[in-house]
């Protein structure tokens, strides 16, 4: 008889955060199987996994809201999978304000028929990517886990905490175990500079916007907003190196599958626990780049909140995982990336 191997099943895993917790996951002997309709990231990426990891993730081209291909998948490897990393979702807060329909349907109507799948074929252990946008502008900084969750900015924003709710009503009516993440402002890229952030268009985001205008792909960065009450009067947030917040999954996903949980859900601050303003992460990035960067001050963006950090005392106690590397790293890596990309014309 043929034994198979047991499976981690990654949705959305050649997208940015997906990508390098394969690699992790592959690095700590992990077999995974990649669920990704490639809407928002490139089949090239597993290549680059494979000559990071020395093995190759097996992989399905599958649409999460399309539930009769997505329950193909666990009929195809029924009885392999031990557990899911939950992370394809769609993710630009300003796009969701105008389709929130789209946003409702392919992340909270995704995420129902993942674990509909995953009830009908006995899988049990899922770790979600949730987001410390749930905290709103939090009352307390560093906030922690026990904070009271505010009304979502965004379709995008409410999206996640729907999902919290649906893990855990799901998780306390069946056999269901969660591990929510709450990421804080995940950026860098892997030391390798194979893998990287990757946005489709103009960026939102304020790191691929500093290195894109670093390289000369964009003209000038806008710092949106210097009348904050914070230091610099620019807004603070927590930067995470996308390699420890991969490495946070690997610890969510064994806490699940060696039984450790303390409720059926629960839910984890994936931050570094410091706070740095947009006038500082520019300043880095010029330090490390050796650049100098082409911005100017703007008005605020809408929406925008002046201050987030994470408290991490609890995750770092309970995951036994603490965030590596700091500002400096993230933002080299992320240089690293962006040059790698011109050289491939990306
Ligand atoms: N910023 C600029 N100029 C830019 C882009 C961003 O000044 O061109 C500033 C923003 O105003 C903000 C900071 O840089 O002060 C960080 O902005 P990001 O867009 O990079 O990140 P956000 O904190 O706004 O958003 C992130 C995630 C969202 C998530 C949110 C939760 O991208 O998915 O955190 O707080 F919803």
């Amino acid at each position: 008889m043929i034994i198979e191997p047991k499976l981690i099943l990654v949705t959305g895993g050649t997208g940015f955060i997906g990508s390098h917790t394969v690699v992790e996951l592959l690095q700590a002997g992990h077999e995974v199987l990649v669920v990704d309709d490639l809407s928002n990231s490139r089949i090239e990426v597993l290549d680059a996994i494979a000559q990071i990891s020395g093995k190759r993730p097996l992989f399905e081209q599958v649409d999460i809201t399309d539930r009769e291909a997505l329950d193909g998948v666990f009929k195809k490897f029924h009885g392999q999978i031990e557990g899911v990393i939950h992370f394809a979702a769609k993710k630009a807060v300003g796009e969701s304000v105008q389709f929130p329909l789209m946003y409702y349907r392919v992340n909270v109507g995704g995420t129902v028929n993942l674990l509909e799948c995953m009830a009908g074929h006995g899988v049990e252990s899922i770790v979600f990517s949730s987001s410390c946008t749930v905290y709103g502008q939090p009352d307390v900084i560093p906030v922690n886990e026990s904070a009271p969750r505010k009304d979502a900015e965004s379709p995008y924003g409410n999206t996640k905490r729907i999902c919290e709710d649906v893990l855990r009503d799901a998780s306390a009516s069946s056999s269901l175990m969660v591990v929510a993440l709450r990421y804080f402002n995940p950026i860098g890229a892997h030391a390798s500079a194979l893998i990287g952030e990757l946005p489709l268009g103009t960026p939102n985001n304020l790191v691929p916007y500093i290195t894109q205008t670093g390289i000369g792909k964009r003209e000038q960065l806008t710092v949106h907003g210097n009348d904050y009450p914070t230091p610099d009067g620019t807004c603070i947030r927590d930067y995470i190196h996308v390699v420890d917040l991969a490495k946070a999954h690997i610890r969510a996903l064994g806490r699940l599958l060696d039984r450790q949980q303390k409720a059926t859900y629960e839910v984890f601050n994936i931050g570094t626990g410091s706070g740095s303003t947009v006038l500082e992460v520019i300043r880095t990035f010029e330090k490390v780049s050796g650049r100098s960067l082409n911005y100017r001050i703007g008005p605020r963006r809408a929406g925008d909140i002046t201050q987030v950090y994470a408290d991490t005392v609890y995750s770092n106690a309970e995951l036994g995982w603490k965030a590596g590397l700091g500002l400096e790293e993230a933002l080299r890596s992320a240089w690293a990336w962006e040059q790698h990309c011109q050289t491939l014309g990306l």
